[in-house]
């Protein structure tokens, strides 16, 4: 005769599944032992296996080698196998063009603690105050809607740009500022215009890999010259590269908390890169990207500032620092600009004039500085609270060095941690990070690791970082 009552196993995982929901058992804290739970329960031990075997298809707990059963870390949206997709493998990682794409991917809701993306939380951004702007500007101007030319709102944007370039200490006439979708863009154009398929572009390493991706797409072979976390491009290997290596036709370089390892070039250094630059005929690309993040009173001084004769494309967005959907950045390429200006026209016309409107607004208003500021204040203490438990949980020689802005932590672990698969045992329990092998195309950072502080902290991430200590010093 068949009943209503479930199973045994099932009303011990039941009693605990509401425990867990009661916040009695906190995410990664330890469950009893089977033998406890047998007990408490009046069951023989495989009685209670089966009840944790159950939770753990549900992803409720997750079970450690030799440790027993702890509480899984939440995971966000639906719960259990409903996906039949499968998270992409780590290894898929070493196939260069699908390195961001395949990043991108670890975005998954299955994944409850993301940390692979330098990317804020978008609390972190005023999407009240920019949703109120959006509805203002349409009232104002709702033709903005049906609007695809530059319009007047385009020459007010460039003009508050120009003001915004005075505060960076470059001098730019309006009509030499090219707003774009984002520093992405801006560098696709300006590899575009200034090189070949087949050519060599010096870049950083580790170095984004967003980049690397863009290299190949575009046919470029890269020449990867050390990056130090403290000082950033080391130009003694620049230099070294330009006199005997291939000849090289641009190098790209993020001066200012370089991703990954959030280096951060002195101004004395930003000098003697401009100097070889002109002595070697070298274009410089800057991706400024991250320069509004800074955590001292300083801004930093982008290359740019100090470039008189023309070799620097400068590239910056806001994208990272006022409101990532709005994909908006701008360039400032001095005698590149009529060249760069005709390739964009033909690569995507015009970025949104509405949006272009609202950034205008901010822009103006002065509001920028005030958002930047609450922003940069509270990256920079994400940046120290993960700083402080990385090296408090992750194995005896693990090396970090605290960036001074961004929101980004280059870790480098004991050579024998091999942080591909480091990646593969931490996906298994719900959290991502980018690992080291992303950061080059030659296998050099496979200890290393980079952890995203874009998400403000809590006792997850707390848990979850110890977590991935302890699986560090497994490996
Ligand atoms: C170094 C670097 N450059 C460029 C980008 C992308 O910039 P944007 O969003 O402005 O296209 C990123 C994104 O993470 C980055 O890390």
């Amino acid at each position: 005769m068949a009943s209503d009552t479930p199973p045994l196993y099932r009303q011990i995982a039941d009693a605990i599944a509401r425990q867990l929901a009661a916040g009695e058992y906190p995410p990664g804290s330890r469950l009893p032992s089977v033998r406890a739970l047998a007990a408490r329960h009046g069951v023989n031990t495989l009685t209670a296996l089966a009840a944790y075997r159950h939770l753990e298809r549900e992803q409720r707990v997750v079970a450690r080698p030799r440790a027993g059963y702890y509480a899984a870390l939440p995971v966000a949206g639906s719960r259990g196998g409903e996906s039949s997709v499968p998270l992409p493998s780590p290894a898929a990682l070493v196939d260069l063009s699908r390195r961001m794409s395949t990043l991108l991917q670890l975005a998954d809701e299955r994944i409850a603690v993301q940390l692979h993306m330098a990317e804020a939380a978008p609390a972190l951004y005023p999407f009240a105050e920019l949703g109120r702007r959006l509805q203002f500007a349409l009232a104002r101007q709702p033709e903005l809607i049906g609007a695809q030319v530059p319009g007047p709102d385009q020459r007010r944007l460039m003009a508050a740009l120009a003001a915004l370039a005075v505060e960076r200490g470059l001098a730019l006439p309006a009509d030499g500022i090219l707003v774009t979708h984002g520093v992405t863009e801006s560098i696709s154009l300006a590899l575009r215009h200034l090189t070949r398929p087949g050519d060599t572009v010096a870049v950083e390493t580790p170095v984004y890999f967003g980049l690397l991706q863009q290299l190949e797409g575009l046919g470029l072979k890269a020449l990867e010259i050390p990056c130090a976390p403290a000082t950033g491009l080391s130009l003694e290997a620049l230099e070294f590269a330009l006199r005997h290596g291939p000849a090289v036709r641009c190098l790209v370089t993020v001066p200012s908390f370089q991703n990954p390892t959030g280096a951060l070039m002195p101004d004395e250094q930003r000098r003697r890169l401009l100097a070889i630059a002109r002595r070697h005929g070298l274009t410089v690309i800057e991706d400024d990207v991250f320069g509004d993040l800074h955590f001292g009173a300083q801004r930093p001084t982008p290359l740019k500032a100090w470039d008189r004769d023309g070799d620097v494309i400068y590239c910056a967005s806001f994208t990272k620092s006022f409101a990532p959907s709005f994909r908006l950045g701008w360039m400032a390429a001095g005698r590149h600009h009529a060249a760069l200006s005709l390739l964009c026209a033909s690569s995507t016309l015009v970025c949104s004039p509405l949006l272009q409107s609202v950034l205008a607004d901010v822009l103006e208003s002065g509001d920028y500085a005030r958002i930047r500021q609450r922003l940069r204040q509270q990256l920079q203490a994400q940046v120290q609270a993960f700083a402080d438990a990385i090296e408090h949980h992750f194995p005896r020689g693990t090396r970090l060095l605290r960036p001074h802005g961004g929101l980004l932590l280059w870790v480098e672990c004991p050579e024998s941690c091999d942080t591909t698969r480091l990646l593969q045992r931490a996906l298994a329990e719900g959290i991502s990070f980018a690992p080291g092998m992303a950061f080059s195309a030659e296998p050099r950072f496979g200890h290393c690791l980079r952890i995203s502080c874009g998400q403000p902290w809590t006792p997850v991430l707390e848990a979850a970082i110890a977590r991935l200590g302890k699986l560090a010093r497994t490996l």
